[in-house]
């Protein structure tokens, strides 16, 4: 008896191929792209079934908890390839409420390894931990979700591959949203950056609308202007 996925697989591949003959041969011989996601690897997330996409539309990286660090050399590597080669016109960062892995980040969970790269969601909840300390726990989690994508958005930007591709005159955008299991739809977190100019403002913007708790606002939030080097 083969494998259940096998046999899932070769209805599937039949499927296709009744309804459009041509689709694997055209895309064996190239894919092409217009978008980019990256997501959280959780299963109930596939971007392709949820965006009502094929395959060879959309081009996918995927980690814990969405996560783009200016170090990682796999995701930037694929956001170059997409950007370089395949010329995707938009990158989507795509968080989800209920994500185990800001959660555990939220509450400072061991869950093993990942502790060290959910580090990265810590440093966010710190970032913007005025704006986040007078929440419910279950308003925290939500906006931390949020406020990640942001975050993921700005570090796709300032990242050399985008910032070398909009030197040059291409033109990508890079947008934010977030996935809700509950209901199965995407929100728009209104954060896209599409030029150099825009990363700093779009940030801010986005990141203002979320206000702070009272003693916030008394003491500052420094932390929250900080974002972005020196040179833009
Ligand atoms: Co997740």
């Amino acid at each position: 008896m083969p494998h259940r996925l096998l046999t899932n697989n070769r209805a599937w591949a039949t499927a296709k191929k009744a309804a459009d003959p041509g689709f694997f041969t055209r895309l064996a011989k190239q894919q092409n792209p217009r978008y980019m996601w990256i997501g959280c690897a959780d299963s109930r997330v596939p971007a392709n079934e949820i965006t009502g996409l094929d395959p060879g539309e959309v081009f996918v990286h995927r980690n814990v908890a969405n996560l783009v660090v200016h170090s990682d050399l796999n995701a930037l590597s694929t956001v170059q390839f997409a950007v370089e080669h395949l010329k995707v016109q938009h990158i989507f960062v795509v968080g989800h409420y209920g994500c185990a892995g800001v959660r555990a980040a939220l509450h400072g969970l061991r869950i093993g390894l990942a502790d060290n790269w959910l580090r990265h969601v810590q440093d966010v909840r710190l970032r913007h931990r005025r704006r986040l300390e007078h929440l419910s726990p279950a308003q925290q989690e939500d906006v931390l979700c949020e406020m990640n994508v942001i975050e993921q958005v700005g570090n796709v930007a300032l990242s050399t591959v985008i910032q070398d591709a909009w030197g040059r005159g291409q033109a990508v955008a890079v947008h934010g949203w977030v996935y809700g299991l509950q209901d199965g739809l995407l929100k728009d977190l209104d954060v896209t950056m599409e030029r150099r100019e825009d990363v700093v403002a779009k940030f801010g913007a986005a990141i203002k609308r979320y206000p702070r708790g009272p003693e916030g606002a008394a003491a500052g939030d420094a932390a929250d202007s900080s974002f972005g080097p020196g040179v833009l």
